[in-house]
């Protein structure tokens, strides 16, 4: 492994090379490499003014060394493990952890899970698998659970690739590490789930010319991997699926797109129980908490947000509790209470999304927009009321 001196320069030197293909482009191409840097809106805006390289130079120089150390490898000469690329683990969470959504469950299954465990089914019937699902929809609302129930099903390791860890460590390198880590993917000998979240930055519409190159090599890694996959299933996800570009989308490629809505009303009582189910078992719930009620008020809220008022409730009795040392249940006051002072966190993502549908001219293809926009109403009548 390099180290100091040595790798500072690699450093740089990966820089300059992502740097020199686009020598028109340089400034845009500097401020992508040195927000992956961290460096603080000042300190960019200097160097952006600044003659490039002697800046960065100066820059590099001053890092401390283990930022250094964790930044750049390497792909080429570093035998690389599916670990290097991010999270990876054996997930524990089941279809049944996530609240409600029964027909999203099932339409996942039907491409993920039952190819696995049924393959004879399909194979009679004709159908074959995609190269991968693309999740999307507003935040919170069990996307990446969706996705890890995927793996526990059918016992699979669960990799979730942050991209913008990647870039940054990776740097000039990025399209060979994209390439390195499906290699990595395929030796594994047991099945996979690759999960690439925030998939809007991996495969944008448009981008500086170093991200088209990453897209554009992980278009062609997964191209055709429905047939040729093994153990090897791709899932991704979004909040921003107008920012994809449509060559993502291409046969082949992701061609199905699953919608994961807010929760429904039997969504969201479900969601309550199953957060709510240990404060009730342990007894501490009062009596006079009815699920169905706080599930009927919470229209709008994500599975999140839901989650947070759980949360929330459970910590205000909790703590008086430790302050008075007498048993304090949660009542359906401290939910009213905390509910009030909650806010949707899909209302912003739902008026972005239509504006930016529509600027893309996407509608369309995104009707589950339309429908989920009639919330906004609904949701009005009760803003109103708080
Ligand atoms: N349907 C659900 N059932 C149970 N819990 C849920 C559900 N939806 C969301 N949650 C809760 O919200 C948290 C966030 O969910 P998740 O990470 O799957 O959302 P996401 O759609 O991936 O969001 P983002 O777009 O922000 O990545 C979960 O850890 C869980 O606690
Ligand atoms: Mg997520």
């Amino acid at each position: 492994m390099l180290r100091g001196n040595e790798l500072k320069f690699h450093q740089l030197s990966l820089i300059k090379n992502a740097l020199e293909p686009t020598k028109n482009n340089r400034n845009e191409e500097a401020y992508h490499l040195l927000r992956l840097f961290q460096l603080t809106g000042d300190e960019r805006f200097r160097l952006q003014a600044e003659p490039l390289m002697p800046q960065l130079s100066k820059t590099i120089k001053q890092l401390p060394e283990s930022h250094i150390e964790n930044t750049v490898v390497n792909p080429q000469t570093v035998p690389l493990k599916l670990e290097d690329f991010g999270l990876s683990e054996k997930p524990n969470i089941r279809f049944c952890d996530v609240g409600g959504l029964s027909d999203v469950k099932e339409a996942i299954k039907l491409e993920m899970v039952y190819p696995k465990l049924r393959p004879n089914v399909y194979t009679q019937y004709n159908k074959t698998p995609g190269a991968g699902i693309l999740l999307w929809g507003p935040p919170g609302c069990g996307k990446t659970m969706m996705a890890k129930a995927v793996a526990t099903e059918i016992d699979a390791l669960f990799v979730a690739p942050k991209m913008s860890d990647i870039m940054s460590r990776w740097l000039g390198e990025s399209e060979k590490m994209i390439s390195s880590l499906f290699k990595a993917a395929g030796k594994y000998e047991g099945d996979i789930v690759l999960f690439f979240d925030e998939f809007d930055s991996l495969a944008p519409k448009s981008g500086p010319s170093y991200l088209n190159r990453i897209k554009n090599q992980f278009l062609t890694e997964i191209d055709g991997i429905g047939s040729k996959r093994k153990g090897m299933l791709i899932m991704a996800a979004t909040n921003k699926p107008f920012h994809i570009d449509s060559a993502a989308r291409r046969p082949g490629r992701f061609e199905k797109t699953i919608f994961i809505p807010p929760p429904d009303l039997t969504s969201r009582k479900q969601i309550f129980e199953l957060n709510l189910s240990p404060l009730m078992k342990n007894g501490i719930l009062s009596d006079d908490v009815v699920i169905s009620d706080l599930a009927e008020i919470t229209e709008g809220y994500s599975g999140a947000d839901i989650k947070a008022i759980c949360d929330i409730s459970r910590d205000i009795a909790l703590s008086e509790a430790l302050k008075n040392g007498v048993e304090r249940k949660v009542k359906m006051e401290d939910f009213y209470n905390v509910i009030k002072k909650t806010s949707r966190s899909i209302i912003p993502w739902i008026n972005d999304s239509i504006r930016a549908a529509k600027r893309f001219g996407e509608e369309d293809y995104y009707p589950e927009l339309q429908k989920v926009a009639q919330l906004l109403q609904t949701v009005q009548q009760y803003e109103s009321m708080k």
